[in-house]
C-alpha cells in the first residue's frame, strides 16, 4: 500500500475517473461523474494497492475568521476507504498523516463537517455550535450567502495555540 500526497490540479483525468469510482462505492449519494462535491480542494492524500485506488482525504487550505480572529485551516473532506479495505487503520493513518503535515507547517484547526460524529470523536475531533457564513454553492451555481447555526456537524481539531471561540464562523468561501 503507497499513501501519495498530491496537488489537485497535478491529478490526470485516469485518476480523476478512479476517484469518481471510490465516491460511487463509498457516497451514494455523491453526484455522478465529479471527483468534487462543492469545490475542488488544495490537494489530496490518495491510497494506492497496486494500480487501484483504495482510500483517499481531500484538504481545503483556507483562511477562516472566528469571532473576528483569522485563523488557518485544513478542511477534511471526502474521506473514504473501499469496502474491502476498510477497518484496516487506513483511514486513521490518513487523518494521522493530515494532522501532521498541519502541525509541521503551523495549521491552526483541522475541521470538517460530518452527521458522522463518533468516528472523528475517537479521533479527537469535538462538535462546535458557531453561527456560521459561508458561500452557497449548489449544483455548480452560486446561490447566495448562507448564515445560521450548523447544528451537529462541525467539529474541529486545535493544533495551536489559539482558542475556537463561540462567535461567527466566517468560512471565506464555500463550506466543505
Ligand atoms: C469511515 C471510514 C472512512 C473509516 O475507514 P477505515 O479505514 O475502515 O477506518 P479505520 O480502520 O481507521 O477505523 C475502523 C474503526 O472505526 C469504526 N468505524 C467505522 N466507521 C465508523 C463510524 N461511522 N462511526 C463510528 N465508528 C466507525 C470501525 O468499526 C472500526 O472500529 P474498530 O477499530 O474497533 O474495529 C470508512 O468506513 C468509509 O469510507 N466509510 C464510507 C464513507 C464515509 O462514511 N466516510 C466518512 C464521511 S464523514
Amino acid at each position: 500500500m503507497n499513501i501519495q500526497r498530491i496537488e489537485e490540479f497535478l491529478i490526470s483525468t485516469e485518476t480523476h475517473l478512479q476517484i469518481q469510482s471510490l465516491f460511487a462505492e463509498c457516497f451514494p449519494e455523491y453526484p455522478k461523474g465529479r471527483s468534487y462535491f462543492k469545490q475542488v480542494p488544495s490537494f489530496r492524500f490518495l491510497v494506492w494497492k497496486d494500480q487501484q485506488l483504495i482510500a483517499q482525504l481531500g484538504i481545503e487550505y483556507r483562511m477562516i475568521t472566528i469571532d473576528g480572529q483569522t485563523v488557518s485551516i485544513f478542511g477534511i473532506v471526502d474521506l473514504c476507504v473501499a469496502e474491502s479495505f476498510q477497518s484496516q487503520k487506513i483511514a486513521t493513518q490518513l487523518l494521522q498523516q493530515t494532522e501532521l503535515l498541519a502541525l509541521e507547517n503551523d495549521i491552526d484547526f483541522l475541521v470538517l463537517v460530518t452527521g458522522d460524529h463518533d468516528y472523528y470523536r475517537k479521533h479527537g475531533f469535538e462538535l462546535v455550535q458557531n453561527i456560521c457564513r459561508w458561500l452557497m454553492i449548489n449544483k455548480q451555481q452560486t446561490l447566495g450567502i448562507g448564515h445560521r447555526r450548523i447544528e451537529e456537524s462541525l467539529m474541529i481539531k486545535a493544533l495551536s495555540n489559539k482558542v475556537w471561540k463561540k462567535g461567527l464562523v466566517d468560512f471565506l468561501g464555500a463550506i466543505f
